[in-house]
């Protein structure tokens, strides 16, 4: 990035860009252009300067830009009321029967339905009454359930409590729009794994958007919440093994140890404490949701390798950049500290998180990484390995081994396949999001996979082409329609492989919390119908379910 007519660019990292100013006259305007030189074509509103502000000696002056209110809320087309029941996502089979029911509200003993219930009054939706819930217990898989609507009773059938919870969201749903139609429904998902991933190192969140993000992955039958807490801008999670690591890089800003690098902000930032992580994962618990912490490892690790200098190798003269366009943001798998504080940062978050599996990261490691480092090549030569992709395999397969010691299965990005080694091995989990292609070769290669490919369902990309939208387009403009307009498993001989499907968002455009809703609305519909439904809906199927269901979900855009 440049500055031209009126400023030049005197350093920053990243794109933290800081421009030198000539003495400003009161009163006499001063026009700055910003000029994107590293091959970027700024696609909207969200690409100009976020945050900036002046510094004058030791003072700064925030400078407020007109429009960074972030995302505006997608208009959808009125395209008629939706074919099938009115709820996202659809069931397997609806079978209507004539009428509509008289039951206009539902109470039940059972905690599900009390968590259901408790949601509902989180969000002033309609849900409790006088009706009480006839309960069977049937012989059906995981979450699967059968409801019966009568016009004067409703009954469910369920094997388990993700089931019968399950059932309650769905009459939750029905129930916004009016009186219960009477038929039958018998639904199950899909996919085991039905994800939704946060970032929350570049832009802090407040709990309260986590939980309330929490509830609309609830409304919507998603059940895994990808908690990426750890990048190049900040380490927030307060463990105690690592104390100095959140404690300098939690805050960024001005008098920081880091600028705040994409939010740009005088200042800005926060961590989560471990009261606060057990309370959104008993939240997340409460809701059917498992939570997946990643500690991202051996890139995107600037706030890492800027605690711990140790993690580098000092005589390396790689000029590898990321990206992000960062200089040395990899931590170095020769060098001892980075095995002492991974090791215990893994310890440590096996035994805060009680979800049996563990994401390690392992994505974008800048090309070339570690080859200008002596150290590097000196492991790589004792063990065999002839070029990045090799060592980075290696190093991913002994943190494996760490994450099996700890009792957790390893979960990594699709790059985690990558090497002579095979990878990361240990039956980790990947999640495949350049595209469906590495996440099919690393099926093929025996790994389970989750797709997230980045042109359907990463939803910090902008929904459009326009320049008045809001968002990245490094992958694609995602619409709404593109969200469903994939095959999850197109390659059948793989579909035991593919075992779930993850909506992604990146928080580098995000610097207020009430810019993540209309970013993940309405698109997060189209997420959650290809978890859980057996065959997609259409471009027009989806549209018009989240016509409707702005209805019941919209009031997240006001919050
Ligand atoms: C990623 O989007 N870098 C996983």
């Amino acid at each position: 990035m440049t500055a031209e007519g009126g400023g030049h660019r005197i350093g920053g990292i990243g794109s933290f860009t800081e421009i030198a100013l000539p003495d400003l006259r009161a009163n006499e305007p001063h026009v700055v252009t910003v000029v994107y030189t590293a091959g970027y074509k700024p696609a909207n509103r969200a690409w100009r300067p976020l945050g900036p502000y002046l510094r004058v000696g030791s003072d700064t002056i925030p400078l407020p830009m007109p429009d960074d209110d972030g995302c505006r809320a997608m208009h959808l087309p009125d395209l008629g009321p939706p074919t099938g029941l009115n709820i996202v996502p659809q069931p397997t089979l609806w079978e209507p029967a004539t009428g509509t029911s008289g039951v206009i509200g539902i109470n039940c003993q059972d905690p599900t339905f009390q968590t259901v219930g408790a949601l509902a009054k989180r969000h002033g939706l309609a849900f409790e009454g006088e009706t009480a819930v006839g309960f069977e217990v049937a012989d059906l898989p995981r979450d699967a359930y059968h409801i019966v609507i009568s016009p004067n009773s409703v009954t469910i059938s369920a094997g388990d409590a993700g089931g019968r919870f399950y059932a309650a969201i769905t009459l939750l749903n029905l129930l916004q729009h009016g009186p219960l139609p009477c038929g039958t429904i018998t639904d199950a998902p899909r996919f085991g794994w039905r994800g939704q991933h946060l970032d929350t190192a570049r832009h802090f969140y407040d709990p309260q958007t986590i939980c309330d993000l929490l509830d609309l992955m609830a409304l919507l039958k998603l059940n895994r919440f990808h908690w990426h807490f750890a990048d190049d801008e900040a380490f927030c999670l307060e463990l105690d093994c690592v104390p100095e690591l959140w404690q300098k890089t939690r805050l960024c800003g001005e008098g920081h140890l880091l600028p705040a690098l994409f939010s740009g902000q005088v200042s800005a930032g926060g961590s989560y404490s471990k009261a606060t992580v057990q309370a959104i994962i008993d939240h997340a618990a409460a809701l059917h949701i498992d939570v997946l912490p990643e500690i991202e490892t051996p890139a995107h690790a600037i706030a890492l390798t800027h605690v711990y200098p140790e993690m580098r190798d000092p005589s390396d003269n790689g000029a590898e950049t990321s990206v992000q366009g960062y200089k040395a943001n990899a931590v170095n798998p020769a060098m001892p500290k980075t095995w002492e504080v991974l090791t215990a940062i893994i310890e440590e978050i096996a035994t805060l998180f009680p979800f049996d599996i563990m994401h390690l990261g392992c994505d974008e490691l800048p090309e070339g990484t570690w080859m200008g480092s002596p150290r590097a090549r000196q492991l790589m030569a004792d063990e065999g390995l002839e070029n990045t992709d090799d060592l980075q395999g290696w190093m991913m397969a002994r943190l494996a081994q760490v994450v099996v010691d700890n009792g957790k299965r390893p979960a990594g990005w699709e790059e985690s396949a990558r090497g002579a080694n095979g990878g990361i091995g240990h039956n980790a989990l990947l999640m495949s999001w350049t595209g469906q292609g590495p996440g099919l070769d690393a099926a093929r290669a025996g790994y389970d996979v989750v797709m997230s490919p980045a042109q359907h369902v990463y939803l910090d990309m902008a929904h459009t082409s326009d320049p008045d939208d809001w968002g990245a387009s490094w992958a694609a403009f995602v619409s709404l329609q593109d969200t469903v307009s994939w095959d999850p498993v197109p390659d059948p001989e793989l579909a035991a492989r593919i075992v779930g499907v993850q909506g992604t968002f990146w928080s580098e455009f995000t610097t207020q919390d009430a810019q993540i809703w209309p970013m993940l609305l309405p698109r997060i519909f189209g997420v959650a119908a290809m978890a859980w439904q057996e065959r997609p809906p259409t471009s027009d199927d989806i549209t018009k379910l989240a016509y409707c269901h702005f209805a019941t979900s919209g009031h997240f855009m006001r919050r």
